[in-house]
């Protein structure tokens, strides 16, 4: 019995050795930056960068607007790594002027009176620089979810061996608590990835360009249907090509948040003649059917039924989980205009009978076939 003790202890020392492990690496990640900064030059640019080195009155910080990391929350200043490119073919002077004697309007606000002498331009430039070979910096999360995971089957694993064979802990109430708790949260966890498999609702991609529906639709009071105008009649609502943006940004050059950089990248699709590649947001599975001209044409229903306030949204987010549930809910109880509504006008003759026998006063979508599975599954 002593021997099977002591093998067992060895396996739970072992286990929780490869937890600690996995916890350590997730840390160990977050502290090994810039190894790849030597030599002083780049070091002197770095902390002239971050606004590390006192050069006068307004020292700025240029990190506070370009990340250096990577992010997943908006931002309308360009990232670092969109500096580095986009400055890439301009020569020292050029460059050292963009920063000291901005033209533009919101280049000069962002800019106002940067504090640098030309060598530390210089300097500055070679730290961006940089980041053309090594990329933006990973964020690494300080546990991920998969080491929790391991590290609750460990414990659950040890607290079960514990309690039947080696017996360091006298009171079972305890093994019990242990397992308890530990079970609780590893089918919390089993669970909520169950549940969000495949499902996107708050999903929100950065874009390739920093597209604003708030910027255009309320800002500008442009219409979803100028860009999205196949909503009505089509199966898809569409995403505009390039040259609907063109139709605008021929002339607007500038925006107000943004300045230039972002516009400028339109143009330079334009010219390269490559479409912008705009990252899909909702999506349904490829076994469900779903059609923009019913809902929007035929049903009448707005956007914002679906989609929420996109035009509040500087990045677009999914409002809805698009379940099977969301759709059957909404049948259920959205009501159709079924008299005024010419698509209706040669069917369903028994139901146009009772609307006008009042014995039925409204339809729902679901009455008239609306959770039928062949609807929406192909
Ligand atoms: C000036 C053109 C323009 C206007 C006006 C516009 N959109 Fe868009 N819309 C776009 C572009 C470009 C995208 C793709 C980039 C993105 O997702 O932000 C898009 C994306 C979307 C998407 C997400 C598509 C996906 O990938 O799932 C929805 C939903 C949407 N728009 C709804 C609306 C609604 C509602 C309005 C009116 C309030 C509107 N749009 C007005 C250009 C426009
Ligand atoms: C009907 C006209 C129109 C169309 C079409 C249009 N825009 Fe704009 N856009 C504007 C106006 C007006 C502004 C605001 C300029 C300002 O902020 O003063 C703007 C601003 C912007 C900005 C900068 C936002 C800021 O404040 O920094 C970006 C980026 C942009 N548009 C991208 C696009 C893209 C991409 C498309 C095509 C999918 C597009 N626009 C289509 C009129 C348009
Ligand atoms: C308050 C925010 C802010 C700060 C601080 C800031 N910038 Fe910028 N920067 C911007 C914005 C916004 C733009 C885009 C303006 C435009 O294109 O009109 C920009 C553009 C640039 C560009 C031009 C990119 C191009 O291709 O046009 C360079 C280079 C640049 N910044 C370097 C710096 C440096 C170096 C610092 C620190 C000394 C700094 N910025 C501090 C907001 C900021
Ligand atoms: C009944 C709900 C509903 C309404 C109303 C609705 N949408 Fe959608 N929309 C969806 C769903 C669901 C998808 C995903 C479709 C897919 O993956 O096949 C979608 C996708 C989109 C897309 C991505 C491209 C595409 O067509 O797949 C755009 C853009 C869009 N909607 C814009 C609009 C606009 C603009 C309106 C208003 C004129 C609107 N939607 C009204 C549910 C709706
Ligand atoms: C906000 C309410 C709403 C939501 C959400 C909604 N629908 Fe609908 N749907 C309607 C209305 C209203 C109609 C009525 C148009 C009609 O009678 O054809 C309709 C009709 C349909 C039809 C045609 C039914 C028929 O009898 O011909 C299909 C298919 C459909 N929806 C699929 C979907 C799918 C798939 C989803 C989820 C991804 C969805 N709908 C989400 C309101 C909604
Ligand atoms: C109003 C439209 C609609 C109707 C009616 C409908 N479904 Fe669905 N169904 C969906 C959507 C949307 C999904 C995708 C859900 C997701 O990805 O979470 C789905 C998914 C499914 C799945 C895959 C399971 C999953 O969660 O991905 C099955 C199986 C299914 N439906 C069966 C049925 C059957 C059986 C019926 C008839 C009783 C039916 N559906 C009627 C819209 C509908």
């Amino acid at each position: 019995m002593k021997k099977i003790n002591f093998y067992f202890a060895k396996i739970i020392l072992f286990f929780s050795l490869i937890s600690i492990f996995l916890v350590q690496n997730t840390f160990a990640e977050e502290n090994q930056k810039d190894d790849h900064l030597s030599s002083n030059e780049l070091k002197l640019g770095e902390r002239l960068f971050y606004g590390l080195i006192n050069t006068g009155e307004n020292t700025i910080n240029c990190a506070s607007c370009h990340n250096t990391s990577v992010i997943d929350t908006f931002n309308w200043n360009p990232s670092i790594l969109e500096i580095a490119l986009s400055t890439q073919n301009m020569d020292s002077t050029t460059f050292a002027n963009l920063l000291l004697n901005p033209v533009t309007k919101r280049m000069s606000e962002v800019h106002a009176n940067i504090p640098l002498s030309g060598e530390q331009i210089i300097l500055i430039r070679q730290y961006i620089d940089t980041y053309r070979t090594t990329g933006l910096k990973e964020q690494k999360k300080l546990v991920t979810r998969l080491s929790l995971f391991i590290l609750l089957i460990v414990i659950f694993i040890a607290a079960f061996v514990d309690l039947s064979l080696t017996k360091f802990i006298k009171y079972k109430v305890v093994h019990g608590l242990i397992i308890l708790i530990v079970l609780v949260f590893i089918f919390k966890i089993l669970y909520e990835d169950a549940a969000g498999l495949g499902r996107t609702k708050d999903y929100a991609p950065l874009q390739p360009i920093k597209f604003s529906h708030q910027v255009h639709a309320t800002s500008n009071k442009i219409d979803c249907m100028y860009c999205h105008h196949t909503a009505e009649t089509a199966k898809s609502a569409g995403i505009p090509s390039t040259n609907v943006c063109m139709n605008c940004h021929q002339l607007v050059r500038e925006g107000t948040y943004s300045g230039r950089f972002e516009i400028q990248k339109i143009l330079t699709h334009m010219d390269q003649g490559q479409a912008v590649k705009w990252i899909r947001v909702h999506k349904l599975p490829d076994h469900v059917f779903f059609s923009h001209a019913q809902h929007v044409g035929v049903g009448q229903l707005e956007c914002k039924d679906c989609h929420g306030l996109v035009e509040d949204m500087h990045l677009l987010k999914q409002e809805n989980d698009l379940s099977m549930g969301w759709c059957l809910d909404c049948h259920r109880t959205q009501k159709v205009d079924f008299f005024e509504n010419k698509y209706y006008e040669n069917t369903f003759e028994e139901y146009h009978e009772q609307l006008k026998n009042n014995t039925t006063d409204s339809l729902t979508v679901a009455q008239l076939g609306g959770e039928d599975c062949m609807k929406c599954h192909y």
